[in-house]
């Protein structure tokens, strides 16, 4: 039986104040609180940093992935590889572009998909790679790339870890078709619920801003300035425009981006010197090159004890999360596709082993001795 205490040690604490508070309540003094100036100024600023041509803000990174899959053209019958080391929404934003997830196993050291096994993948079918920067790792992009552009291949990032990061000079976004971010409640930037898609077509990023809302070609903010005109729609779309609202949290975390990310490379330094001689415990590697984003802080733990550790870390009142099982043994992904356990085995190894720590900028320091002495001491254990 799991036993459950009082939470002593979050896995996650957002740091939205005041700068937010004040930004949100402009937002109410004003007439538009959906889709307008502040969503305009937001999506600049994230592309400005990203160092790409157009950012989309949407209202979740599933959402990013679809609408990026389906403005691609990528439907019915076509295959799209991605790896099955990743949260679910990678996959079921393929399925629901009507196309075929084909996962391709990971990398042992770092999660990442395998760009060495992606090739023996490919079909007559693929359209497209979904590479996911696991943690805040960057996939090596630049041989995704190479790869696509042999095959004429399309390729969609989910960067929901990775705002941050970089690899051999490439930041996300940069080579890729289009890179999907999230904002969810535990992301580095967060608004509760949101996501952004960036690229560096102009042509594609018009028609992602027509098929976010509705494909209706004028908003509510147009109708604000311009009075009422009639408008049209021009091709099906979805509801996925994030609003001023949202936007308003999200730009004055621009300011502390870095800064924040200072803060987590350095907690997670602190973490590695204190966690290195655990027996039984192992973490991914930061490959060479790979400037890390320092999204989520997971621990490998060997021999089947991670659940074990889990119950215990609970049982001590420190939050954990996993992240992630294997997804195509997920019960849906079984019975749809018929995967099986050892389809992908690194992945599967990793997926019974992984466990996230508590992890955010603020997190004490006194934090992460207590989950480094608990994980001491149920590891140091016999079992
Ligand atoms: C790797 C990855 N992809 C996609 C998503 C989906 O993001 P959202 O919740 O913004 O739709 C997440 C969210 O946790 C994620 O971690």
């Amino acid at each position: 039986m799991t036993v459950t205490a009082v939470t002593k040690v979050p896995f996650f604490m957002h740091d939205l104040g005041q700068a937010e508070l004040d930004a949100v309540a402009e937002v109410l003094a004003g007439p538009i609180l959906t889709t307008g100036e502040w969503v305009a100024r937001f999506e600049r600023r994230f592309a400005d940093y990203l160092g790409v041509r157009n950012a989309i803000a949407v209202t979740s990174c599933t959402g990013a992935l679809h609408l990026s899959l389906v403005a691609l053209g990528i439907g019915p019958r076509d295959e799209v590889i991605t790896t099955p080391m990743t949260f679910i929404a990678t996959a079921t934003a393929i399925i629901e572009a009507g196309a075929r997830p084909v996962f391709v196993d990971v990398e042992p050291e770092t999660g990442n998909l395998d760009t060495a096994m992606i090739e023996a993948a490919i079909t007559e079918r693929t359209r497209a790679i979904v590479p996911v920067h696991l943690y805040g790792q960057m996939c090596d992009m630049r041989a995704i790339r190479k790869l696509a552009d042999q095959y004429n291949l399309m390729v969609i990032e989910d960067a929901a870890h990775c705002v941050e990061g970089a690899r051999d000079g490439v930041r996300t976004g940069q080579l890729g078709e289009t890179a999907c971010y999230s904002f969810y409640a535990t992301k580095n930037l967060t608004c509760g619920e949101g996501g952004a898609l960036v690229t560096n077509d102009d042509v594609l990023a018009e028609k992602l801003r027509l098929l976010r809302l509705h494909g209706m070609n004028k908003n509510a903010n147009d109708r604000h300035k311009e009075g009422y005109k009639h408008w049209d729609m021009t091709v099906l779309g979805w509801k996925y425009n994030m609003d001023n609202i949202q936007a308003a949290m999200l730009l004055p975390q621009m300011d502390r981006l870095n800064q924040n990310w200072e803060k987590r490379r350095t907690l997670g330094q602190y973490y590695e010197a204190r966690l290195w001689d655990i027996p039984n415990l192992s973490r991914p590697r930061t490959l060479p090159g790979v400037d890390h984003a320092w999204h989520v802080f997971p621990v490998w733990i060997g021999n089947g004890l991670r659940d074990k550790v889990i119950d215990e870390l609970q049982a001590m009142g420190i939050s954990v999360m996993v992240n992630y099982r294997a997804i195509h043994l997920l019960t849906y992904f079984r019975e749809t596709f018929g995967f099986r356990s050892g389809d992908f085995p690194v992945a599967e190894s990793i997926g019974d082993a992984t466990l996230s720590l508590p992890f955010y900028p603020d997190m004490p320091c006194e934090h992460a001795d207590l989950v480094a002495e608990a994980l001491t001491r149920v590891l140091e254990r016999r079992w």
